[in-house]
């Protein structure tokens, strides 16, 4: 097995392949969202873009608002490359069916993210009863329009680890027997309870999975001390459940694909007390599953799981162009600076990757 994987290794020098989509970022807004960007846009033809903001965008009109800031960004930012922002809803109690179906139609809206409330960073607004969903979820699954999906219960009483099987179980297979035409994305799946689940449903449920849950188990929060920069939500889970995401991806099977769930946070908002979840992936997300791929000896697995199957499941063309990835050193930023002075530090930073996205700067 391992002669296999370092032959596949040595031979391929140059991937090319077809200009990949995140199907799940935070981009931040202000000056953070002018640092992020860029990263983002040099890889991604298109990204989904996550829709909790400090306020967090819940309507049509704020969406068109938030696109906007997002290209004035790119614009200031000379990012050259087209990049098209995929916005997001943010479902709460009081969203209107009507409002999330005229942001479809009008294509403002890719998808709608279903926050339970509390579960993560700004998601005191969430929804706090799936009841109070009905007549969005009908509408939803009348038009097609995806359901996206932080899939963790937010009852205290449930251990932290747990929270994603108890949602599955508890909340997932419920709304899925209600709805059964609804478009549905588990998001940054973490557990072999969620990569069984998502097999078992054969394509009506999809998932994304991040690069850093493919490389980090819950022991490296801990190790050496606490490191808040491995910290996010779903928080990263036993050994035996990275395992379960790699086979996942290296299936082949058209339902898992690309989301970095790229969230930064200033290392200020990181390093403190009460630090904020989130792992700030962007500048490096092509390089790290490139290197889980040929880890795992699949590397010609990694364009459909990158840029095809996304789009299969949203609906929506492959893009047109390509990029390349070469065998080449490639470190990890160590920092990446706001303009207001403040920093923020990527996954893995300092970190030598044995891939190179070419024309990096
Ligand atoms: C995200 C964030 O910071 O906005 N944090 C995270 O740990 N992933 C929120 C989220 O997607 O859960
Ligand atoms: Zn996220």
């Amino acid at each position: 097995m391992k002669v296999g994987k370092s032959i596949i290794s040595n031979n391929i020098k140059e991937l090319i392949i077809r200009r990949p989509d995140d199907w799940h970022v935070h981009l931040r807004e202000g000056l953070l969202l002018e640092a992020v960007l860029p990263f983002t846009a040099r890889q991604f033809a298109r990204a989904i873009v996550m829709p909790n903001l400090t306020e967090p965008v819940t309507n049509t009109i704020e969406a068109e608002g938030y696109r906007s800031l997002i290209l004035k960004a790119l614009a200031k930012e000379n990012v050259t490359r087209e990049f098209i922002p995929l916005m997001t809803a943010y479902l709460t109690d009081m969203t209107k069916a009507s409002d999330l179906a005229r942001g479809y139609s009008e294509g403002i809206f890719a998808a709608a993210k279903l926050y339970p409330a509390n579960s993560t960073t700004n998601s005191a607004h969430g929804v706090s009863d799936m009841a109070k969903l009905k007549a969005v979820l009908n509408k939803m699954e009348d038009i097609g329009m995806p359901l996206l999906i932080h899939g963790e219960v937010t009852d205290a009483a449930v251990d932290v680890f747990d929270r994603e099987a108890v949602f599955i179980r508890k909340i997932l297979k419920p709304l899925i027997n209600e709805y059964p035409k609804l478009k549905v994305v588990l998001e940054h799946i973490t557990t072999s309870d969620a990569v069984d689940f998502v097999s078992s449903m054969k394509g009506k449920v999809a998932a994304t999975i991040t690069a850093h849950h493919l490389i980090i188990n819950r022991n490296s929060l801990f190790q050496g001390g606490f490191q808040p920069h491995n910290y996010c939500l779903p928080v990263a889970k036993r050994e035996r459940h990275r395992m379960a995401l790699r086979k996942a991806v290296t299936s082949g099977d058209p339902w898992f694909f690309l989301g970095t769930d790229s969230a930064p946070h200033t290392i200020k908002d990181k390093e403190t007390n009460c630090g904020c979840a989130g792992i700030f992936s962007a500048p490096s997300a092509l390089e790290l599953y490139a290197t889980v791929f040929e880890e795992e000896g699949v590397i010609e697995k990694f364009e459909n799981f990158a840029s095809i199957y996304g789009p299969a499941y949203y609906g929506l063309e492959i893009n047109a162009g390509t990029v390349t990835l070469t065998r080449e050193e490639c470190m990890v930023p160590q920092r990446v600076t706001v303009a207001d002075g403040t920093e923020i530090k990527p996954f893995l930073a300092g970190k030598v990757l044995g891939w190179r996205l070419k024309d990096k700067p």
